[in-house]
């Protein structure tokens, strides 16, 4: 299996827990049921923006050398572990294991899953596009980011819709600037989205990100203007839009987390953790 009749994804075998070495620093909610994450805010000084950008660079990092890993034939389990080796090489943690309950160290979304994929055994076919999507902690903060890759070659279409996606995510940080209101990017994403005719999911958004992995602040990628919290100078959030070739609608499947199209069809994402600045944002998860 991992795959039915239709070529459609199905749950896989999830490996074992992998260890963490014990001198590295766990976030507040590993061996918690839930994260004590609202009310720690969202605005950074100079010190803490560099530890964000400290840990975005490893969870960068880690992507880079998961994409360096993608090809037909391997599994999303051995991506986990080559993110997982990475991470905790450069003394940091991976968030999402033990992130109410999340068993794995990265997410690898593939074809009709939106987000939260679990790495199993499904073994990555030609033709395949990949979501990776990496958080590491490091210092009392959180970098989170994502990207999706192709394997081997893809179709034009898929090949349009992720570099249309990575375009979407951009097009929304150049929307962020201080004294704007945070729906200010999601209309500029959405706008761009809907030239092509693709779906912009609505269920899952970007987030305030730092001393918590999610800190209570949403930022849409549609548009959506009762979302109007006013950006401000030395805020940090995620900007990761979902994009499909087709409907909006999710499912959720019965290990609770991956989350697919209800149509089945392709979606792409990207994010990067940002801070903003006074004339705009500057990104904080990069290599
Ligand atoms: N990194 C994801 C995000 O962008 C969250 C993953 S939570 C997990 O917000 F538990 F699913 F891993
Ligand atoms: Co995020
Ligand atoms: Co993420």
């Amino acid at each position: 299996m991992p795959r039915d009749e239709h070529g459609h994804l199905t749950a896989g075998r999830i490996s074992p827990q992998r260890a963490v070495p014990k001198d590295i620093e766990r976030p507040e909610y590993v061996g918690r049921a839930q994260p004590d994450e609202l009310g720690h805010g969202d605005l950074y000084d100079a010190d803490e923006i560099e530890r964000i950008r400290t840990a975005g660079r490893i969870a960068s990092q880690a992507i880079d050398a998961v994409g360096e890993a993608i090809r037909p034939g391997v599994t999303t389990d051995e991506l986990d572990r080559i993110g997982h080796e990475f991470i905790v090489a450069h003394g940091a943690y991976p968030s999402t294991l033990g992130y109410r309950g999340y068993p794995k160290s990265l997410c690898s979304s593939l074809n009709e899953v939106i987000c939260h994929g679990i790495p199993d055994d499904t073994v990555l076919q030609e033709g395949d596009l990949v979501n990776i999507d990496i958080t590491a902690y490091k210092d009392g903060m959180h970098g989170d980011t994502n990207r999706t890759f192709v394997v081997g070659e893809a179709s034009q279409e898929v090949t349009d819709l992720v570099d249309r996606t990575r375009t979407a995510m951009e097009r929304g940080i150049k929307a962020v600037a201080p004294g704007r209101q945070v729906n200010v990017i999601g209309r500029a994403i959405e706008a761009y989205a809907k030239r092509f005719g693709y779906g912009v999911v609505r269920d899952y958004t970007g987030h305030g990100v730092g001393r918590a992995f999610h800190s209570g602040l949403i930022i849409p990628h549609y548009d959506a203007p009762q979302y109007d919290t006013v950006i401000e100078e030395g805020m940090v959030f995620t900007i990761e839009p979902m994009l499909t070739l087709g409907g909006i609608a999710a499912d959720i499947w019965s290990d609770d987390w991956t989350v697919s199209t209800r149509d089945k069809s392709w979606t792409a994402q990207f994010e990067h953790t940002l801070v903003v600045t006074e004339r705009g944002a500057e990104l904080l998860t990069v290599s």
